[in-house]
């Protein structure tokens, strides 16, 4: 049986699929660009948007199935920098499915709420997208590269998602946690809604999707609509930290360089129909993150 390839490895999503996967003795290569000091085993260097690179790679390793979380996910650094954008989300994802269609992999692609404009909640599988910023448009191009590709594909939308780091970027209730552990004021937009994701949820739902071989869109999110700053205060209320640290802010006064959807959340009944999907609640999700992992 040929390796499952993961994207964006050291990623925040990648980490937390390489644990579960350790777990469930999956056979599977975690790639990433920038290799920590001390690789594990199953840590290997991919570039994926250099050619060179990837032919190294699928010639040794002809992958079953690619889970592709390599991304650049920070909107405002797209929108600033939307040459690169196109290059990393959009160029190196048509080339990906190219070398993926030789090897007839299954092909996961990791893709966001911010395809949609904000407007309408609630969205199911087949609203009609319409991008407010570039990260969002850029997303949309590639999820239109992914639906013509002729094997199995699986695009799996999800909003704002949250956890334990893993010593990887932060998330809103990992800052949360920093910031008021080091006494720091944090000011959180509170005009803008969500249904965030716990990271466990949205593992849980590719490793399903990856073992039913389920074709198609699926949303994925948690079923609690709460604004940043709702989530911040509610992740200091469970660490017991100073909450009056915490400062709303409109989203005007904090002038992103990206515009930002109002609300997002999803209709999960695909999910929940297909693939079992059950959505933990932010309160058991927020002691999951705080939960040393063994
Ligand atoms: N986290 C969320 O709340 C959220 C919400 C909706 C959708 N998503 C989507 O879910 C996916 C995973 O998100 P995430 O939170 O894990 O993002 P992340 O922490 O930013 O991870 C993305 C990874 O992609 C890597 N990468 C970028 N360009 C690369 C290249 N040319 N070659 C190899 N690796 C490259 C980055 O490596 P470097 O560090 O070296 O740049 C980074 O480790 C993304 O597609 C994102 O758009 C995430």
């Amino acid at each position: 049986m040929h390796p499952i390839l993961i994207t964006g490895g050291y990623g925040f999503v990648g980490r937390h699929l390489q644990q579960a996967m350790l777990q469930k003795k999956l056979n599977f290569i975690a790639t990433a660009r920038n290799l920590p000091a001390i690789t594990d085993p199953q840590l290997k260097y991919l570039d994926f948007c250099d050619k060179k690179s990837l032919d190294l790679f699928f010639e040794k390793y002809h992958p079953s199935a690619i889970i592709h979380c390599g991304a650049i996910s920070k909107p405002d650094e797209c929108e600033q920098q939307k040459e690169l954008a196109v290059q990393v989300n959009v160029k190196a994802v048509q080339d990906l499915l190219g070398y993926a269609a030789k090897c007839r992999s299954h092909f996961i692609f990791l893709s966001t709420d911010f395809v949609f404009d904000g407007t309408t909640n609630m969205q199911r599988e087949d609203a009609v997208p319409n991008p407010v910023n570039y990260y969002g448009y850029t997303k949309l191009l590639a999820e239109t590269l992914v639906k013509e590709y002729p094997f199995t594909w699986s695009i799996v939308r999800t909003i704002l998602v949250y956890g334990n780091p893993l010593g990887g970027r932060h998330n809103l209730v990992s800052l949360t946690q920093q910031k008021l552990q080091n006494a720091e004021i944090f000011r959180v937009v509170n005009d803008q809604h969500r249904t965030p994701t716990f990271i466990g949820d949205l593992v849980n739902a590719i490793l399903t999707i990856l073992e039913k071989n389920a074709n198609g869109i699926f949303h994925i999110c948690g079923n609690e609509m709460m604004s940043p700053w709702q989530m911040a205060l509610q992740t200091a209320d469970y660490l017991q930290l100073n909450k009056s640290l915490i400062q709303p802010i409109s989203s005007l006064l904090l002038a992103e360089a990206a515009a930002r959807p109002k609300i997002s959340g999803f209709s999960i009944g695909k999910a929940k129909h297909i693939l079992d999907y059950q959505p933990t609640s932010f309160k058991d999700g927020l002691r999951f993150s705080f939960t040393p992992t063994t």
